[in-house]
Order: C-alpha cells, then sequence, then structure tokens
C-alpha cells in the first residue's frame, strides 16, 4: 500500500473512532437524558462520519487499488492527491469547528465545506487518468 493511502486510511479510521463516540454519547442520552442538549452533537457525528470518515476510507482505498501507470510517474501528479487530502482534512476541522461555535450556517462551517469540495475536485482530477480499462478483454 502507498504512503499517501496508509495516511488517509488511518486518518479516516480515526475520524471514525471520534465520531462512533460520539454517536454513543447521543446514543446514551436519548435512553438516559444526562445532558438535553446531545443534539447539538450530530452535526459534528454527521461531518466525522460521512466526510471524515466515509468519503475519506473511500478515497484512500480509490488511492491505492486503482490501476497505475505502468510507465514512471507510477502514481501520476502525486502532489495534487496529497494537496486533496490535506485540503480534505482542514476542511473537515474548519467545517466541525464552526458548526460548534458559529452553528452550521455559519460562514466558518461554509468556508469548510467550500474546502471539501475544493479537494473532492481536486482528487477527482488527479485520479481520473488512472480510472481505465485494462488492454485486453
Ligand atoms: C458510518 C456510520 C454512521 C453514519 C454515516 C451516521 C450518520 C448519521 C447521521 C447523518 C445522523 C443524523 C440523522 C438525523 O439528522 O436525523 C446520525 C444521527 C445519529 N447517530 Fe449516527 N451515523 C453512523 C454511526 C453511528 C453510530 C456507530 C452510532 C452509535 C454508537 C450512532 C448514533 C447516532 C445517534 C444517537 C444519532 C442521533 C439520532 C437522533 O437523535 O435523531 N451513529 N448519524
Amino acid at each position: 500500500m502507498p504512503r499517501l493511502a496508509v495516511w488517509i486510511v488511518r486518518t479516516s479510521l480515526i475520524y471514525l473512532g471520534c465520531g462512533f463516540t460520539v454517536g454513543a454519547y447521543m446514543l446514551l442520552n436519548k435512553g438516559l437524558t444526562l445532558d438535553p442538549n446531545y443534539r447539538a452533537w450530530i452535526y459534528m457525528h454527521e461531518e466525522l462520519m460521512l466526510i471524515g470518515w466515509m468519503l475519506q476510507f473511500v478515497i484512500g482505498v480509490g488511492f491505492w487499488i486503482l490501476p497505475r501507470f505502468m510507465q514512471a510517474p507510477k502514481y501520476g501528479a502525486i502532489e495534487l492527491a496529497w494537496g486533496a487530502y490535506l485540503i480534505l482534512n482542514a476542511g473537515v476541522l474548519v467545517t466541525i469547528a464552526g458548526g460548534w461555535l458559529e452553528g452550521p450556517g455559519s460562514s466558518a462551517a461554509l468556508i469548510g465545506r467550500a474546502l471539501e469540495i475544493v479537494a473532492a475536485a481536486a482528487f477527482a482530477v488527479y485520479i481520473w487518468p488512472r480510472v481505465r480499462p485494462f488492454l485486453v478483454g
């Protein structure tokens, strides 16, 4: 597995652990109601689980497994993929912080979402030439 895929998949697993913990906290409060405002954690839970965990895991496995160029450079414009990884995680963190501090519709949360869109577009541009059929069959 290439180094960048290791970084992306491990980062996604960290988000899975965080998102699971937040989900478990909300679930606990559905039963025991220790924190009546537990629904304030939903936005963070969604962001951690949908973007931080699921989307990022898909990107990591896609980077690892899609066909590689047979001639150098083996992985194509890898700087673009590193950039997508860094911008995606900046986007997740800014979205969570903005949503928590100023609300889901705040400008900080929207900036986070914009970073995520830029990251997704950068990864799509990077991976496009690696989505190709086998030469036979
Ligand atoms: C891939 C895994 C998961 C995804 C994509 C996911 C996604 C979501 C989403 C989108 C919501 C918002 C639903 C709404 O607005 O009504 C939500 C709510 C919630 N999730 Fe998860 N979740 C995941 C795993 C978990 C786990 C593992 C737990 C518990 C340990 C959990 C507990 C909850 C709870 C308690 C709510 C709040 C429900 C409510 O009060 O309306 N989730 N989740």
